[in-house]
């Protein structure tokens, strides 16, 4: 009996250290993970199986709890039926420089947990999410490490969600129903909105900005949000033709689904969370990336002077290339881009692009002695490779079009995909076309070739890992001014552009109209002033930048200076004040020298604005070169009045900006002495 009791005890004692070993293991499990300044805090956990996430920003709710997990053909649903296995976490401060940007270097601080999960029952499936918190937001994304009963899948959802703790108002585009993200942005409440592409910005009643996006999407589909319960945005994955969103295999890692939080609308802008959950750069020499201007055969195309194709209106002559090399070199441009240069423009290349050729020129286009002469002069040349979205045919010549470029000392390419659908038959957001822009930028890298895409899949900040990715359209850019039936872009377009699109990265919005008659469609046009094309080079960022008018519209310009001196490439950016869809004032400092230069924008409204020049060296005074809206100047009477003046300046000077309806406001502080 005495044994009968010790045995019971004993085992009771091995059930309860037990009990309490599995407890205290749970117990230490780490479900919370905050930002290094402690403001924000992320938790995880469990709950009847299903996992979920929640985030707090100061005390108060920044997302409530909402759903992580995935859908699978074929498979049950991963993510309803988990337990926390395990975490890691650390802490993490770096600081890396771009080799161009808006600022050059780059803080890279947070604080990390991993957390392994496990399915409890059935075929025990494994899975992690990785969470990173910034000071300024915060990334995760999950893992399927290689397993006995996870190997190729099918997913056909990603049950992430974002609930959103009030019905804030966004700023958004639709999805599916505009093509290649060229759409004007919409200003509703979340529960108004589409099912809309990321990046979403949405202000919050608190007065604070949030903007959802993803970053390093690699070979994965585009996230797309759609709004439900009110407040709870889901995660929409872009399909391919078959209905499946993502063909995988594991090992396999999604794109980082990023929030990023701001006070202020600037601060969103001056955030590097995107870049910084991208990899390092994989290019070992970056000597040959070179951020610049150009100008291009390009606006006559549009305004219809001349044609892409063979004809006697063809812009990609020999001799009008020459032209423009010359106009490039005389005025301290980096490139020239051609489009129309080779065959395959004739007949309908928008419905079928399989016939172009990206070696082969038109026999009125000698590219031999083109680049000859470019090289002679010291200017850059971009080839144009528009696709028509036939993305086999294009990448059926990669490696000879690029090696052809390699060998002629072409360094940049500007590729194009106008077609509802690549191949026929996929999106441009979806894995496929993920996939081809990839191979494009890695193929391009390897030849030495800088890229701006064209009806791109939205940027995620891969230009971190390959900074040959100078820069991308994907929204509707200045060409809409030249075509477009509903009049142009409207004024606040591109003060709400900085804040929604601009935060996926460098935008090719092409500025830089000098002459706003549009004899094809005279109701539409650039409805901004010639002041306000000149803020934009501050105001949007793109390592590439166009000077995009015809280059008779600059001769003799006094405006034309402005686009001469400012750089594209900087040391440090600021936001100094900016109302979403009204106004927007950005300082950027010059990375090669100590000079700042300020752009101002306006919307339809005229305003006055109040510039503190704190941001300069407070020892120093400054030659302010001002470009600026004339008294009668408007977008919609006048837009060409622009007064220019100079003036000394310093640190403890205010400035009062005077824009004009749709205008704007382009200074250059260089320091006196
Ligand atoms: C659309 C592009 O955005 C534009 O820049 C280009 O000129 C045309 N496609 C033709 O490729």
């Amino acid at each position: 009996m005495h044994r009968m009791k010790t045995f019971i005890t004993s085992l009771a004692g091995i059930l309860i250290f037990c009990f309490y070993a599995c407890e205290s293991r749970s117990l230490t499990v780490q479900n919370r993970v905050s930002s290094p300044d402690g403001e924000i805090i992320l938790t995880v956990k469990t709950q009847k199986g299903q996992l979920y996430y929640a985030a707090e920003r100061k005390g108060r709710a920044l997302v409530g709890q909402s759903k992580l997990g995935f859908r699978f053909q074929g498979m049950p649903d991963l993510g309803n039926n988990v337990e926390i296995t395990g975490s890691e976490s650390r802490s993490f401060n770096e600081t890396w420089e771009q080799p161009w940007g808006e600022r050059r270097l780059v803080e890279n601080k947070y604080d990390e947990l991993i957390l392994y999960l496990q399915e409890k029952i059935g075929l025990r499936r494994r899975f992690n999410l990785v969470i990173r918190v910034f000071n300024d937001g915060f990334g995760f994304r999950y893992e399927i490490p290689e397993q006995t009963h996870l190997d190729s899948f099918k997913i056909m959802n990603e049950m992430t969600e974002f609930v959103m703790p009030e019905i804030h108002n966004a700023w958004w585009i639709p999805a599916y129903k505009d093509r290649f993200y060229e759409s004007l942005f919409r200003h509703t409440a979340i529960n108004q909105m589409d099912t809309v592409c990321t990046p979403l910005t949405m202000e919050r009643t608190d007065g604070s900005y949030i903007a959802i996006h993803e970053a390093n999407l690699t070979d994965y589909a585009a996230m797309n949000l759609y709004c439900v319960d009110s407040s709870k945005l889901t995660c929409d994955l872009t399909p391919w033709s078959s209905g499946v969103k993502v063909y995988g295999k594991t090992p396999f890692v999604t794109p980082w689904r990023v929030l990023i939080v701001a006070d202020k609308p600037g601060d969103l802008i001056s955030s590097y969370l995107i870049l910084n959950l991208n990899e390092p750069c994989k290019i070992p020499d970056v000597s040959w990336i070179k951020p610049g201007k150009y100008i291009g055969i390009w606006w006559g195309m549009h305004q219809g002077f001349y044609t892409w194709s063979q004809g006697p209106r063809h812009g990609a002559t020999t001799a009008n290339t020459k032209k423009y090399i010359d106009f490039a070199a005389a005025h301290q441009l980096d490139g020239v881009l051609v489009e129309g240069w080779n065959r395959g423009w004739d007949g309908d290349w928008t419905q079928n692009g399989d016939s172009f050729s990206f070696t082969e020129s038109y026999p009125d286009f000698d590219m031999e002695e083109i680049t000859r002469y470019a090289k002679e002069k010291n200017v850059g040349m971009i080839g144009h490779h528009e696709t028509g979205g036939a993305v086999t045919n294009y990448e059926n010549q990669l490696e000879a079009a690029y090696s052809l470029y390699q060998r002629l000392g072409v360094n940049a390419v500007k590729t194009g995909y106008v077609n509802t659908l690549l191949d026929g038959k996929e999106m441009h957001k979806s894995q496929y076309g993920v996939r081809h822009y990839r191979k494009v930028v890695e193929t391009a890298a390897r030849y030495h070739i800088m890229v701006d895409i064209h009806e791109p899949v939205m940027p995620t900040g891969i230009q971190r890992t390959y900074p040959n990715l100078m820069t991308q359209e994907g929204v509707r850019g200045q060409e809409w001014d030249a075509w477009s039936t509903d009049g142009g872009n409207p004024p606040d377009h591109t003060t709400i552009i900085p804040f929604t699109r601009g935060l996926a990265g460098p935008m090719d919005f092409t500025p830089g109209t000098f002459n706003f008659s549009n004899h094809l469609l005279p109701q539409t046009r650039v409805r901004t002033t010639l002041a306000k094309q000149l803020a934009l080079y501050v105001v949007l960022y793109s390592p590439l930048q166009m000077a995009s008018d015809l280059i008779e519209n600059y001769r003799n310009n006094k405006a034309f200076e402005f686009i001469m001196m400012v750089p594209v490439n900087w040391e440090e950016s600021r936001v100094l004040d900016a109302r979403i869809g009204d106004y927007v004032i950005t300082a950027r400092k010059d990375r090669n020298s100590e000079d700042w230069y300020v752009g101002a924008i306006t919307d339809d409204s005229p305003r006055e604005l109040t510039l503190c020049l704190s941001f300069l060296l407070y020892d120093k005074t400054y030659l302010a070169q001002i470009f600026k809206d004339g008294n009668d100047a408007s977008w919609e009477k006048n837009p060409v009045d622009l007064t220019y003046n100079e003036i000394k300046v310093n640190s403890s000077d205010k400035l009062t900006l005077t824009l004009a309806s749709g205008g704007g406001q382009a200074i250059r502080f260089t320091p006196a002495d």
